[in-house]
């Protein structure tokens, strides 16, 4: 037990853990919050911070707490039509492809998914995909769920109004979107081929400058040729983009990838 306390007294132990395990990093700044957060999670399930560490370490843990931890190592802001310019470019640069298929890395409780459908559908896009990833299973099941607090920017022909209006719930537009738990830095694949957009926002900036590249190596090898990654300003790390094209005076960092 003491040398359980004393690893504890070491809290760069959970750091080791969620980045051996699951590749996540958590920022410096991030992390007298987390170990909050995991003292009060333990003390929910009559544990204590050592106790759930030692099952965390011998792989006692069941699938359902790490979706938790997770959860709680991670920071999920996010909003409809966040940043309403980028909404019109992602509707801009899908008119290059007949039917697009937009992959969001990062997606959330999937606000930023749900308001690109909703873009698409009031430009009158008569086709498209999109697909919401994002490595916390508590925001994929919200997403899934499509209920959220009324939001002026979302008409109520997508969402129609619940419970005396305070509440909405997204429709027949569901059809046009997916959502999957999913670790880009993990091993499984995504189940979505060949996006023809890919944009993952407010996400990099958790990782640090070598995981970011990594991630955008990997999205740049998921893109069909012709295809957009899009980033948010100041996330690419200086990506050295090689077979992409970088566009410039965009609302976002954009790069194409050549045909
Ligand atoms: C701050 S939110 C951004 C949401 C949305 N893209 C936006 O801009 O509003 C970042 C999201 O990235 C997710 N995330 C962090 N690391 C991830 C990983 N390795 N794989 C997939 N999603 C990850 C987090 O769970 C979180 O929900």
């Amino acid at each position: 037990m003491a040398e359980a306390i004393a690893e504890l007294d070491d809290q760069e132990v959970w750091i080791d853990l969620l980045f051996t395990r699951f590749k996540i990093e958590v920022a410096q700044e991030r992390q007298p919050a987390l170990f909050r957060a995991l003292e009060n999670f333990a003390a929910a399930q009559n544990e204590t911070a050592v106790s759930l560490y030692r099952r965390a370490n011998s792989r006692q843990l069941s699938r359902s707490t790490w979706a938790q931890i997770i959860h709680l190592a991670t920071n999920h802001e996010t909003r409809f039509y966040r940043n309403p310019s980028v909404v019109q470019l992602v509707a801009q640069l899908a008119r290059d492809f007949p039917r697009p298929r937009i992959l969001s890395v990062g997606c959330s409780t999937g606000e930023e998914p749900y308001s690109l459908a909703v873009e698409l559908s009031q430009q009158s896009f008569p086709n498209f995909k999109i697909h919401g990833t994002d490595v916390s299973e508590p925001c994929i099941d919200t997403a899934l769920s499509g209920i959220y607090r009324t939001n002026a920017s979302i008409p109520e022909r997508f969402a129609g109004r619940i419970e005396s209006g305070q509440r909405m719930r997204f429709g027949w537009i569901k059809d046009f979107v997916t959502f999957e738990q999913h670790n880009i830095l993990g091993e499984r694949p995504i189940n979505f081929t060949a996006p023809n957009i890919i944009i993952t926002q407010n996400m990099l900036i958790y990782y640090r400058s070598r995981t970011r590249k990594r991630i955008l190596d990997l999205l740049s090898c998921l893109l069909e040729d012709g295809g957009y990654l899009i980033t948010a300003p100041a996330e690419e790390a200086n990506w050295n983009a090689q077979g992409f094209e970088r566009l410039h005076s965009l609302a976002a960092p954009v790069f194409r990838k050549q045909s």
